[in-house]
């Protein structure tokens, strides 16, 4: 069932001491990733909340990963939500604060057109900075965000709290 499938996907989550600075307990996802079976059912629960978005948008750099996978399930396109200096022409630009310093991201032009219905998905939410960002950035552009969606949910930074109205889904919180 599909709390056994999780529960599987939870145990190929590691957790990696004082990286990327001391003090932060980072939560490595790729291992779910490299699993056929696990990287399935990630997919096929996160295509489950697409519903009629228009467009699926991941976070750099594992976001992508993911976003473009539901995005092929969901039957959308796919939009990278960048870190700067990336992208050749840039349709809109926001900076915030991470649990370790601070970071911009950018969308590209043409990708997203006004009233678009979007889906975002990143990896893990943490502060929530990234993922409020994403979705101010995909508001700044004319789109509706329809919900946000993320492997791993670390809870007690109430990441959530920084989302707004915006509807948030993770299927896995530690
Ligand atoms: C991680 C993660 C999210 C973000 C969550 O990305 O993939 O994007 O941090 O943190 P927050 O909720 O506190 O904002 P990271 O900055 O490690 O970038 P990467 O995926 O490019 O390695």
């Amino acid at each position: 069932g599909e709390d056994a499938d999780l529960a599987r996907v939870a145990e190929l989550v590691r957790d990696v001491p004082d990286h990327p600075s001391p003090g932060i307990l980072f939560r490595d996802i790729t291992p779910v990733l490299a699993d056929a079976a696990a990287f399935t059912v990630v997919t096929t629960e996160l295509a489950s909340l697409v519903g009629d978005a228009d467009l699926v948008a991941g976070v750099e750099a594992r976001g992508f990963l993911l976003a473009a996978a539901v995005a092929v399930v969901a039957g959308t396109g796919v939009v990278p939500v960048r870190k700067a200096g990336k992208l050749p022409r840039v349709a809109a630009s926001r900076t915030y604060e991470l649990e370790y310093g601070s970071a911009t991201l950018e969308l590209p032009a043409d990708t997203i057109a006004p009233g678009a219905r979007v889906f975002l998905v990143d990896d893990v939410l943490a502060t929530g900075g990234t993922a409020a960002a994403a979705v101010d950035l995909l508001t700044d552009v004319g789109a509706t965000v329809v919900g946000f969606g993320t492997l791993l949910e670390i809870t007690a930074l109430d990441g959530r709290e920084r989302l707004g109205d915006t509807r948030v889904d993770a299927l896995l919180r530690v």
